[in-house]
């Protein structure tokens, strides 16, 4: 530790000491102190300035200065920072109602919570709760979260050192072509045969509609609308995890709305607030809403609907709408002189193709350093294919692969 420390600063080391590093060998950790942020680049205390091409953890949607956000969440603070679940706010509501939205088709209804992982964990339970059965089927490329059921319906490696796991937990394959033995449509064949032989047991298919730490993988275009279609079929839901891909990630509100699908159920976090701060959300259709009124909601947080994570939710979706509707009339007018497609179309397509130019991949072995080393290394060649695990040292079964 003396010859990492001397490298850092006071604050970092004092970091260093006394605050875990995620998802990190503790020995490795080497903070970096940050001191601001204006836009799309941020400041280190050693006066470096770094233009933030992903948006921290890809959840700083809207940069670092989004003043309207800022304000709202000061606002907040002085008008009453919290009030408890069971009272209501303007932000609140409103957010809600802005959701319902914003969101595809008639999703309607709102858990709030602080992070992506526990909106993963509402979805889990309502979902389970709704359809009465247990078991859930997610993919083996994929991140849900970190607490005990988001991990376990994790696929990538970092689900490994919490195994066994909550039980009912099963993992699909991808529709990954370059690295699967399957298909992508097969892939869903698979799953499709997977929903039959589990019986009548499996309450819903969750799923990334465009998978985010485990290497951008887009799907064709008519696996989601199918997908949707099969789990139905088997009286499964589904379930789509959009805190990586939601909030103007894909060109789209959604990653759902790239494929013009409606989940039954959306999880959502990170852009939700611009990550200003920590806001995790799950809605639902009508249909499911309606299923608790007379059967009890059994879950619920202390920060559930927090007043000032609502306020900056609010205040980040209201500055999307509006950066949105002005890029669009940018767009249009550009467009409607030399071009008669409308704009929105030209979005969509460029999105797709952005998308599906970005997949990670990396045949190369050693130590993970990331999740896109770790998640994307399979090829379809026998030979270059080596399985997650195997790319670890023992140790590293205990520990993963990157700081989400
Ligand atoms: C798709 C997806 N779901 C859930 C999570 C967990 O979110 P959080 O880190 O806010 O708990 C993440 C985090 O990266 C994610 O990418």
């Amino acid at each position: 530790m003396g010859d990492e420390l001397s490298s850092l600063n006071d604050i970092e080391q004092t970091d260093k000491r006394h605050v875990f590093g995620t998802w990190s060998f503790q020995s490795e950790v080497s903070p970096t102190q940050v001191v601001g942020g204006d836009g799309a680049r941020f400041t280190t205390a050693d006066g470096e300035e770094y233009i933030d091409f992903s948006g921290q953890l890809m959840c700083s949607n809207l940069g670092h200065s989004a003043d309207g956000v800022a304000d709202a969440i000061a606002e907040q603070a002085r008008e009453g920072a919290y009030f408890a679940p069971g009272f209501t706010t303007e932000a609140r509501a409103r957010l809600g109602e802005k959701l319902a939205d914003v969101t595809p088709g008639a999703l309607t209804k709102t858990f709030f919570s602080t992070s992506g992982t526990e909106a993963v964990e509402a979805a889990i339970k309502i979902a389970r709760f709704y359809t009465g059965k247990q078991k859930i089927i997610s993919r083996y490329r994929s991140y849900h979260g970190a607490t005990a059921g988001s991990i376990s319906v994790t696929g990538d490696p970092r689900r490994l050192p919490a195994e066994p796991g909550v039980p009912g937990t099963i993992k699909a394959p991808d529709p990954y072509a370059y690295g699967s033995t399957l298909e992508p449509m097969e892939s869903l064949e698979y799953i499709d045969e997977m929903l039959e032989l589990e019986g009548d047991t499996v309450a819903a298919v969750l799923v990334e509609p465009i998978v985010g730490s485990n290497g951008i993988l887009v799907p064709p275009e008519e696996y989601l609308p199918e997908l949707k279609r099969i789990a139905h079929d088997h009286g499964a839901l589904l379930i789509c995890d959009e805190v990586m891909s939601g909030f103007g990630r894909t060109g789209e509100w959604f990653g759902s709305d790239v494929f013009d699908v409606t989940p039954d159920i959306m999880t959502m976090a990170k852009g939700l607030s611009g990550a200003y701060a920590p806001l995790g959300a799950t809605i639902v259709t009508p249909e499911i809403a309606d299923h608790f009124e007379d059967e009890m909601f059994c879950h619920g947080h202390t920060y559930a609907g927090h007043p000032v994570a609502c306020a900056a939710g609010l205040a980040a979706v209201e500055t999307y709408e509006e950066r949105t509707s002005s890029s669009a009339r940018a767009r249009s007018a550009t467009y409607s002189a030399s071009d008669s497609r409308n704009s929105p179309r030209i979005i969509r397509a460029s999105a797709r193709r952005a998308a599906s130019g970005f997949s990670a991949v990396s045949n190369s072995p050693g130590r993970p350093t990331n999740a896109f080393r770790s998640g994307s290394e399979r090829t379809r060649s026998r030979r270059a294919r080596r399985s997650w695990t195997k790319w670890q040292p023992a140790p590293a079964i205990t520990a993963s692969t990157s700081r989400t």
